[in-house]
């Protein structure tokens, strides 16, 4: 059987994606079917590339048993071959994704979706960049990423 891969997206890969990438793999490793998946994120831009996740969006997650392992790196070309599903965390990471797609030949297989189209308890349309923020912002981001990560699961499986 083929692996469902799943690709998180944000701007610098070190705090929204890292975090939901972690919470879907701890829900499929959870349900005992994370052999299912590829699963994996991405920045818009290049700026961390090679770093580990924001220490404050780490600190907040390690909160919840939430262990983010995953180093920033850039969204590629071969992405839209290789993923699926492409979920954004912004309108402003959908455009720049949709922008990239468009330039690249093959890339009709991945689907871009928004995360918070499978939000059911949070209605914000987007999940904000809580990168120049205070600490509760991260709160917020693993709250409400926990919310349409999990709905999103539910959706696909
Ligand atoms: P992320 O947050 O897109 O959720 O990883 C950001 C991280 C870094 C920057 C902006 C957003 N930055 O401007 O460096």
């Amino acid at each position: 059987m083929d692996k469902t891969s799943v690709l998180f997206v944000c701007l610098g890969n070190i705090c929204r994606s890292p975090a939901a990438e972690a919470i879907f793999k701890n829900l499929i490793n959870d349900k005992g079917i994370a052999n299912q998946f590829i699963v994996d994120s991405a920045g818009t831009g290049s700026w961390h590339v090679g770093k580990e996740a924001d220490s404050r969006m780490r600190i907040a997650a390690k909160q919840r048993n939430i262990y983010i392992t995953s180093k920033a790196r850039q969204i590629r070309q071969d992405d839209f071959s290789k993923f699926k599903y492409i979920l954004v965390m912004d309108n402003s990471n959908f455009n720049n994704v949709i922008d990239l797609k468009n330039r690249v030949k093959g890339s009709d297989f991945a689907e871009i979706l928004k995360m918070q189209d499978f939000a059911f308890t949070f209605n914000e349309k987007e999940v904000p960049d809580p990168y120049f923020g205070g600490d509760a912002g991260f709160d917020h981001v693993l709250d409400i990423l926990e919310d349409s990560v999990s709905c999103f699961l539910k959706n696909i499986t």
